[in-house]
């Protein structure tokens, strides 16, 4: 199955944001130990970071030509972000929210998710490792 990653806004700057959070990895890092766990679970998979919305709501859309399984963490998007809640919900493949911090234990501004009624499962507060559970979770649907 082929995967594609997509991380949004800010993800880029991990590493440099509150490792109490998001842990001391940079998205680098992130992206290799991805690129191991996936080879491990027999998945081939894409990451992608972008800054743009405009730019995530294009891959989103391109994305359902070849992928199986997506994992997104849109960032701050995930609270506001109806435009990209509107390409995921185009999506007809399995879908797997992730969030490095837990955001129900977060300001309360951070507590709603614009994803949370268009995804297959959410995996959230649960760092790094939460990125492999999401591909776990999407080669066991495979
Ligand atoms: C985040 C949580 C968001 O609230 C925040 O804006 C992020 C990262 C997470 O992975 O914990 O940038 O999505």
């Amino acid at each position: 199955m082929q995967v594609a990653v997509l991380n949004g806004v800010n993800l880029n700057a991990l590493g440099e944001r509150d490792p109490a959070l998001y842990g001391g990895m940079s998205l680098n890092e992130l992206e290799n130990r991805i690129y191991r766990w996936a080879r491990e679970l027999g998945l081939s998979v894409r990451c992608l970071q972008t800054n743009h919305e405009g730019q995530f709501v294009d891959w989103c859309h391109e994305v359902r030509s070849w992928a199986g399984g997506v994992i997104l963490n849109l960032g701050a998007w995930t609270h506001y972000s109806y435009a990209i809640r509107d390409a995921v919900e185009l999506f007809d493949i399995p879908v797997v929210e992730v969030h490095l911090s837990d955001i129900s234990k977060r300001e309360e501004w951070r507590q709603h998710s614009v994803l949370e009624d268009v995804v297959s499962t959410r995996v959230i507060g649960k760092g790094p490792e939460g990125y492999r559970e999401a591909l776990a979770h999407l080669s066991e649907t495979a």
